[in-house]
């Protein structure tokens, strides 16, 4: 039996409808509701357009797997095939994931509370869904999947929620951390090269870090000031050198919806100690990264899971001055660390 034989019975809200080639004979039967919605779609797009109108008489909503076909089938026509492919594979990944567990409505609305708490903590200074992405570890696959590296040339990481625009350009040798007065002063040199080793001259560092207390500026309430943050570029050896303090561990922010998926799920908020770095140059492929302290506890366990080898950094201690103490004026104790970073041309 076609479609058209059977009797509909709809809410002219819920009359779907269909392009098909099929269209209505006279032994068509329809509800009042439904006819009056033909006559109507007729006396609008007249005949012809009336004739690719097709009820779809089968019950909807029967099972959980239709409703999941159904959603699918809506997105059929979305003009931009990725966002198609995007909108298709979340609707079904979400819908896996709802079955799974066999989500309650209870589980429903507190992921709905979630959510939405998650929203109202973001503004120009924090950015929760970040750290919801960061934690989840998303932030991590996003990373992987758009910035694999050929063999030799600097890997990435994530970028987190504590860059600032407007940090300072600084000489070489430049303090970005002069009024963190109890860290351990730590000189951080190295150079810029191409992936055959080569300077690259005039590159630009971003560097961004938190204080001797394990806090970004921003974290600190009711100033603005830009601290622990500079702009270097690297000289015609490619080589650059910046002091600051010695990074340490410290814990993400646990005030929002994020912490609180941490304590309840038994997880910890902390990231080894690091140096956050964007190094970018003319032709090259920029990159986002850090420089992680190789001693730190907490490699094995970052709750952002931003850590890789090719990133570890050792931060040798100094209980005597020498060359470079003496030229920038450090005392000791201080530390040194060295890193080099490699850019991989850009794609033309
Ligand atoms: C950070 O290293 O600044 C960071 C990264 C991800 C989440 C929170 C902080
Ligand atoms: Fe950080």
């Amino acid at each position: 039996m076609s479609a058209f034989r059977r009797t509909v019975t709809v809410r002219p809200d819920r009359l779907a409808l269909i392009l098909s080639p099929n269209h209505p004979t006279k032994n068509t039967k329809y509800t009042k509701s439904a006819k009056k919605i033909w006559l109507e779609w007729t006396r609008i797009h007249g005949m012809e357009a009336a004739h690719t109108m097709t009820t779809i008489t089968k019950p909807r909503g029967t099972t959980e797997d239709d409703i999941t076909a159904e959603v699918l089938r809506r997105f059929d026509a979305t003009a931009q095939p990725r966002l198609r492919d995007i909108m298709q594979s979340l609707v079904r990944h979400l819908h896996a994931f709802v079955k799974d567990v066999e989500l309650t409505e209870g589980e429903w609305m507190t992921a709905i509370q979630f959510l939405t708490k998650t929203g109202h903590m973001c503004d120009d200074k924090r950015q929760e869904f970040i750290l919801l992405s960061d934690t989840l570890g998303v932030s991590m696959v996003v990373d992987l999947i758009n910035h694999r590296k050929p063999e030799g040339a600097t890997e990435s990481t994530v970028f987190g929620p504590f860059h600032r625009d407007g940090a300072p350009e600084l000489p070489a040798g430049g303090n970005i951390a002069p009024r963190d007065k109890k860290g351990v002063p730590t000189i951080v040199s190295g150079r810029v090269l191409t992936l055959d080793g080569g300077p690259i001259a005039g590159a630009w560092l971003d560097v961004w870090q938190a204080d001797s207390s394990g806090l970004y500026d921003s974290q600190y309430a009711g100033t603005d000031e830009l601290h622990l943050r500079g702009r270097f570029r690297s000289d015609e050896d490619g080589r650059f050198l910046i002091r600051t303090v010695r990074p340490v561990y410290y814990a993400i922010p646990t005030d929002g919806p994020v912490g609180r998926m941490l304590s309840a799920t038994n997880r910890h908020p902390w990231r080894p100690a690091h140096i956050h770095f964007v190094v970018s140059a003319e032709g090259c492929e920029p990159v986002t990264t850090h420089i992680f302290d190789d001693a730190d506890p907490y490699l094995e366990s970052d709750t952002v899971f931003a850590v890789k080898n090719s990133l570890m950094c050792r931060f040798v201690r100094h209980d005597s001055r020498d060359e470079d103490a003496a030229r920038f004026g450090v005392e000791p104790p201080f530390c040194t660390a060295r890193f080099d970073f490699v850019l991989k041309p850009a794609l033309r």
